[in-house]
């Protein structure tokens, strides 16, 4: 199929294009270059563009005869989204909102939605279900719903097939060091944590050691970001052959890791000590996010079988090390 990706120069985006590219698809990468380089569009046709940038984003759907869109672009930071909520909902709404109306225009049918388990919110319970109710705590996490709630209904009218993938903590690189990590200023915990192994001028903070949690630090699902690609390719697979108009699947794996756990297994592998300084809770941060995936592994067939700690911090260890 011919294939559009947003944001397809960026950290999980690029990895998706590489598994589309390799499953025989034709990729066309659309991205603004905002928080990524073109050196990173390694697999696809690179077009600079914006989401904001309707005409030219509707003109290179219909010229490139797209059949397919995955919309990862966005913005993507918690801290920044409680300082610059207008940029969010700017970027992330309206930037959809015209993706969705180029599609009508072009009669594209498949969309696949880069979400967050940050549209959950404080989660009732963990493992979190796709039928946990809904009620971010960040400007972040409801953008990302406000997304999911306009694709739901156009797919409820007939109009579109809507996947909306609601990723945990992205983490890992390529297993063959072709893609990573890397975001300019970092602010995701792996990285940092690596960076402080390998700098010991550089000490980490450690946002709130006071969680209701086995050692006080806070819990996520850290999933590979490989496996987040396959995931992606899965899906449309799926929404072709079901012809379901919406589905939402949790994509992460099953399992979670305290900030502490991720110091001391980047430790063991780099053999080296993390400096770090513990300071308040972050705003927006939730105690424990870890994903219930049945139904990604009944329906979409598909097996995280690199989303555990070791495989995550391994990869990961290797592409800064080979990048910076
Ligand atoms: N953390 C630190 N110190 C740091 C950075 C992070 O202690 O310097 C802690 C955070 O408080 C949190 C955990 O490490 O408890 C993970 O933080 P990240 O910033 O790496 O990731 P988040 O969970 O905040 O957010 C990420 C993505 C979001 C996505 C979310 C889903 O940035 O886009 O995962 O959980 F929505």
């Amino acid at each position: 199929m011919n294939i559009l990706v947003t944001g397809g120069a960026g950290y999980i985006g690029s990895m998706t294009c590489k598994e589309l590219v390799k499953r025989g698809h034709r990729v066309f990468v659309y991205d603004n270059l905002t928080n990524s380089k073109a050196a990173h569009a390694k697999w696809g046709e690179l077009i600079v563009g914006d989401l904001l940038e309707k005409e030219k984003l509707t003109q290179t759907l219909q010229v490139n005869k797209i059949e397919a869109v995955f919309h990862f672009a966005a913005l993507i930071e918690v801290g920044e989204s409680a300082k610059f909520p207008d940029k969010f909902y700017l970027n992330n709404v309206v930037g959809t909102a015209n993706l969705l109306e180029g599609m009508l225009q072009t009669k594209i049918k498949h969309i696949v939605f880069s979400s967050s388990c940050a549209t959950y919110g404080n989660a009732e319970k963990n493992p979190i279900t796709e039928d946990n109710s809904q009620h971010p705590v960040s400007v972040y996490g409801q953008t990302k719903l406000d997304g999911e709630k306009m694709i739901h209904a156009l797919a409820t009218q007939g109009k579109l097939c809507g996947i909306v993938l609601r990723y945990f903590n992205a983490a890992g690189a390529d297993v063959n060091g072709e893609a990573g990590e890397c975001h300019d200023p970092e602010t995701h915990l792996l990285p940092l944590v690596i960076r402080a192994a390998r700098d010991q001028g550089f000490t980490l903070k450690v946002f709130g050691t006071d969680y209701p949690t086995a050692d006080g630090t806070c819990i996520r699902d850290y999933t590979h970001v490989s496996d987040l690609a396959v995931a992606h390719a899965n899906s449309l697979e799926w929404s072709i052959k079901s012809k379901a108009p919406f589905e939402a699947f949790n994509l992460g794996s099953g399992k979670g890791s305290s900030v502490l756990e991720v110091i001391r297994a980047v430790e063991t592998f780099m053999g080296a000590k993390v400096k770090y300084e513990v300071q308040v809770r972050r705003e927006g941060d939730v105690e424990i996010l870890v994903a219930d995936i049945a139904k990604a592994r009944s329906l979409l067939n598909w097996d995280p079988k690199l989303s555990n700690l070791e495989t995550v911090v391994r990869t990961a260890c290797a592409w800064h090390s080979q990048s910076y």
